[in-house]
């Protein structure tokens, strides 16, 4: 990757031209970069990087009716047209949203991609509820700490994986439980909570043994967001009830997401392939595997907004780059350590 000037972008009838301040980074550029999308998303070179933005609208399209030059907009551009490690991008108005007032532009650009990510988890394939258990992996990462708070703000009760240094944060976003990954094993820790209510339960109502197997109590989670390895996807399915949903944006992809994007038979096969065997662990437990790969949604920002300007859900910045040091910014985000979100402030 390395900076160079390119043509101004071409504004379509139904488009907005932002003027950005300010852009996200996120593990999916470098991975775009090194080419591992390239069967799902075929991209044209030279290309701009960059899958989020917030900043200033200077020009619509003639059919365009939510935005006027002048707003304060942010956005996930859809896959097909990002580039926001840019001075300006043309945007279809359906994936832009006003940007939420309380927020900085720094702050706005960190939200779009993992905001919708969470969103499109916990709300649409989840559809979760108040008093459901929720255990959403990497909580302090830039998907999880927005996570925990969407799910917080659903009533759901939340456990999370971080390292120890973490705990404050996590804790402060409103997760009830905590456990540390690199000292304890998660599946273990939530079952040993589960045992403790159980046994607590146990004195009003005997009953419950007759009714379940032990096992099946001790795994009650309703929701697991996985953004993990292989091995915690596979953990992930056991501290899961009977009707839970695990949900995964790190693969593998299974034969849903396959017709979702028109994959080819080729790639059908290797989709239901890569996910047989977590395919045939889920159905044996009676819970369903979901692969998600999030997509752009205007309307779902404004959702999102509202929360925001409520003072319901935070940003969570970990650190912002100038734009002259984007490249500096995607290798501390390769790292893996950052703390909720980096950002590239552009002007
Ligand atoms: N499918 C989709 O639509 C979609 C959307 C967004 C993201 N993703 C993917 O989801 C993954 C996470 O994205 P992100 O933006 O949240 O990443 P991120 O912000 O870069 O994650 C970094 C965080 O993960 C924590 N972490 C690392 N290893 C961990 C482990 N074994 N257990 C618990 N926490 C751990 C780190 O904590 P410590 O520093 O304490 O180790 C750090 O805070 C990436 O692979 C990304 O590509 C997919």
């Amino acid at each position: 990757m390395r900076a160079g000037e390119m043509p101004d972008p071409e504004v379509g009838e139904n488009d907005v031209l932002v003027e950005i301040h300010a852009a996200g980074v996120n593990p999916i550029d470098f991975k775009i970069r090194n080419g591992e999308f390239k069967l799902i998303e075929p991209h044209r070179f030279p290309l701009i990087l960059g899958n989020e933005a917030a900043g200033v609208v200077v020009r619509v399209g003639s059919r365009v009716r939510r935005f006027k030059p002048g707003d304060e907009v942010y956005a996930r551009p859809r896959k097909s047209r990002i580039g926001t490690f840019a001075e300006f991008i043309a945007i279809a108005e359906d994936d832009v949203a006003h940007k939420p007032i309380t927020l900085s532009m720094e702050e706005a650009a960190s939200i779009p991609l993992v905001g919708l990510t969470a969103w499109q988890a916990l709300v649409e394939r989840a559809n979760l509820k108040k008093g459901q258990k929720v255990l959403i992996h990497a909580g302090s990462g830039g998907v999880g700490t927005f996570a925990i708070q969407l799910a917080k703000r659903f009533g759901s009760i939340v456990a999370t994986t971080a390292s120890a240094a973490s705990f404050d944060l996590v804790k402060r976003l409103g997760a009830d439980t905590a456990i540390d990954y690199r000292k304890d094993d998660f599946e273990t820790i939530l079952a040993a909570g589960n045992r403790d209510e159980y046994s607590a339960g146990l004195q009003h109502s005997q009953r419950l043994v007759q009714c379940f197997s032990v096992e099946t109590i001790l795994a009650d989670y309703d929701v697991a967001l996985n953004s993990l390895d292989g091995e915690t996807l596979h953990k992930s399915l056991r501290v899961l009830k009977p009707g839970g949903i695990l949900i995964s944006i790190s693969g593998p992809p299974d034969p849903d997401f396959a017709k979702e994007i028109g994959a080819s038979r080729i790639l059908s096969l290797a989709m239901r392939l890569l996910s047989f065997r977590i395919r045939r662990k889920s159905k044996r437990r009676h819970v369903r595997y979901s692969f998600l790969l999030m997509r752009a949604s205007g309307d779902q920002l404004r959702e999102i907004s509202s929360l925001i300007d409520l003072g319901i859900i935070r940003p969570c910045v970990d650190r912002v780059f100038p734009f002259e040091s984007t490249k500096e910014a995607m290798a501390y985000v390769e790292t893996g350590r950052a703390k909720g979100k980096v950002v590239v402030k552009v002007r």
